[in-house]
């Protein structure tokens, strides 16, 4: 929100702003309104993030610059988290509360369980055990589920969604209890694939397996006492086969499969558990057996069916509200024709086909040490999206014979447009509402890593000004200053292993182009030194790829570029071998291209 601070006769002054920007707690803040007397006390209560009063002086001077033509008057997006949502999702008194609401409501839930239920005859002991299955449930969520303890939104998804399977099968036992011709349906009308599946295809096999044991043991405390193992045998095995068929679907219609097969699951487990008896529908009553075995069959798989439906149908909401990508929706993102995709073909061809490469590298890559493939796909399609803000400056989209736009700019100039490719990347994708993740990867693909061309080439500049200055022709005063921070990324280092992998796999894939008659060793030798210099420079050190994934990670870029250097691979028996050329080295000319990418610019030969 936008909230000039306005004194009764004035702005607040600039001085002023940054004093109260710097304060940290209300009270300090609401110290300084009263200090400052003229200082309206209801902005006491805003964090010194929401005060735009620095923002609204940065506005005019945009628009006095606009005016005189030296700037466009406009301001890139900036992607930061909510600062309320942050601290809700971490706070562990939200978290405490949820698992305190969790464990009553599972209590209440046993303590109205029907009549003829386990602990029917025991109002006191029944909501104990219910209270006490629910505690031990929560520390094992807490002990097996560490990834999504972690997040508040995660735990709401998982216990809300375990209380909601219960709600649904209590309401069921109570109707079947008040209709004595449904008795015959009351274990085949269960959803008993509703929460397994929900939690499967979220948050992944061990949420699916968790929720599956949790039902089944809670929900067999709601059926009559005689059959309570009846139907824990049942929930835990269709719960079981749906968590199992789900895991990772790559199509909605995998989910409907996994529905059709946990119907059928269902339908077998049933009849050979005797609900509904075969052995009844041999009698005197034969016809009416037979009619209610497939009229119960036919529920239990419609049942199963439409819990697959529902789950299908309402996972785009479910992944709205909870921040979650499955694997469902990487394909469906994965679509080149998506409007900023289509105009990097037009406008930036070589950056549109780099980052086909890099989508190559780094999905199969993710798919040898287990991480997410399609996402890595997807992210690195949309990486070098701020490209498309000045395309030309970008080697892969400079034509042979045409002018390079740096050879008429300072070294610290083309540094600073190389590096507003990824904050112009965070511009665009938050214009076209591109997933979080993508605008993750966009931020951290280079890290805080160094410009190093452009570095070396105002390095070089320096000394040959230096030198002029030693033969005094030049004053000392003119010599420029060349600071390094000038030339890094502005960061953060990725921090997660799909970033990794992106972040490796576009490094390398710069390097390859520049890659003279590449041979298979030349390809090894090139992935292992920009891995190293990455490790080097610590640009991994926020990234959770262990060395052994690295190696594997390494391994799948050298196969990969491999396959795609194929045609242009000297083997050794080419005529490189004859000419008596050390083949073990990586030959990588340094260009500008190289330099753009972040990397070190290897010339290991
Ligand atoms: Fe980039
Ligand atoms: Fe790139």
């Amino acid at each position: 929100m936008s909230l000039p601070l306005v004194l009764p006769g004035g702005w607040l002054s600039r001085p002023q702003v940054v004093e109260f920007c710097g304060l940290q707690t209300a009270r300090q803040r609401a110290r300084f309104c009263v200090r400052s007397a003229s200082f309206s006390c209801s902005a006491a209560r805003f964090q010194p993030s929401q005060i735009t009063a620095v923002g609204f002086v940065d506005a005019i001077k945009r628009w006095r610059l606009a005016r005189q033509g030296l700037s466009s008057g406009k301001k890139r997006r900036v992607y930061c988290a909510n600062p309320v949502i942050q601290s809700l999702e971490g706070s562990l008194w939200v978290k405490l509360a949820l698992y305190a609401v969790f464990a009553v409501m599972t209590a209440i839930m046993v303590l109205k369980a029907s009549p003829t239920s386990f602990f029917s005859d025991q109002p006191i002991k029944g909501p104990i055990y219910g209270f006490v299955i629910a505690l031990m449930a929560l520390v094992m969520f807490q002990v097996t589920l560490q990834t999504s303890c972690r997040r508040n939104s995660r735990v709401v998804l998982v216990l809300g969604g375990l209380i909601l399977h219960l709600v649904v099968v209590k309401i069921l036992m109570t109707v079947v209890d008040n209709q004595s011709d449904l008795e015959s349906y009351r274990f085949l009308i269960i959803p008993y694939a509703m929460a397994p599946m929900l939690h499967g295809v979220l948050l992944g096999r061990a949420a699916g397996s968790f929720s599956t044991v949790f039902v089944s043991f809670v929900g067999c405390l709601f059926v009559p006492r005689a059959e309570f193992l009846d139907y824990m045998i049942l929930s835990l095995v269709t719960g079981m086969t749906a968590v199992l068929l789900s895991n990772q679907v790559r199509k909605r219609g995998q989910l409907l499969r996994a529905g059709i097969y946990s119907g059928c699951v269902t339908v077998a487990l049933s009849l050979i558990l005797g609900k509904p008896g075969i052995a009844s529908s041999i009698g005197p009553n034969a016809m009416d057996h037979l009619q209610l075995l497939g009229s119960g069959s036919g529920a239990a798989f419609l049942m199963a069916v439409i819990t697959a439906l529902f789950i299908s149908g309402l996972l785009p909401f479910f992944e709205g509200v909870f921040h979650l990508t499955t694997d469902i929706s990487w394909l469906e993102l994965s679509d080149l024709n998506h409007k900023l995709l289509r105009q990097m073909q037009l406008e930036a061809p070589g950056t549109f086909h780099h980052s086909l490469v890099v989508a190559s590298l780094a999905e199969a890559a993710a798919e040898k040490i287990g991480a997410n493939a399609p996402m890595c796909r997807v992210c690195s399609y949309f990486h070098d999206v701020g490209k498309l803000k000045k395309p030309v400056y970008f080697i892969e989209n400079q034509h042979d014979g045409a002018e390079n736009p740096h050879d008429s700019l300072t070294p610290t100039m083309s540094a600073l447009i190389i590096i507003a490719h990824v904050k112009d990347g965070i511009d665009l994708a938050l214009k076209h509402k591109l997933n979080p993740r993508i605008i993750e990867v966009i931020q951290e693909h280079h890290g805080d890593s160094l410009v190093y061309f452009f570095y070396r080439r105002a390095q070089e500049q320096k000394k040959a000004e230096l030198e002029k200055v030693n033969r005094q022709l030049e004053n000392p005063e003119d010599l420029p200053v060349v600071d390094e921070k000038s030339f890094r990324y502005p960061g953060p280092r990725p921090r997660t292993r799909e970033s990794g992998i992106i972040s490796l796999a576009d490094t390398v894939e710069s390097a390859s182009r520049s890659l003279r008659k590449p041979t298979p060793a030349k390809i090894r030798t090139m992935v292992e030194d920009l891995v190293r210099a990455k490790i080097n420079d610590g640009q991994l050190d926020d990234c959770p790829l262990t060395l052994q994934e690295l190696a594997i990670v390494k391994e799948s870029f050298c196969s990969t570029l491999r396959s795609m250097l194929h045609s242009r691979i000297d083997y050794p028996k080419d005529k490189e071998s004859k000419d008596g050329r050390n083949e073990d080295r990586a030959t990588i000319v340094p260009r500008p291209a190289d330099a753009t990418r972040g990397g070190r610019s290897v010339s290991a030969a």
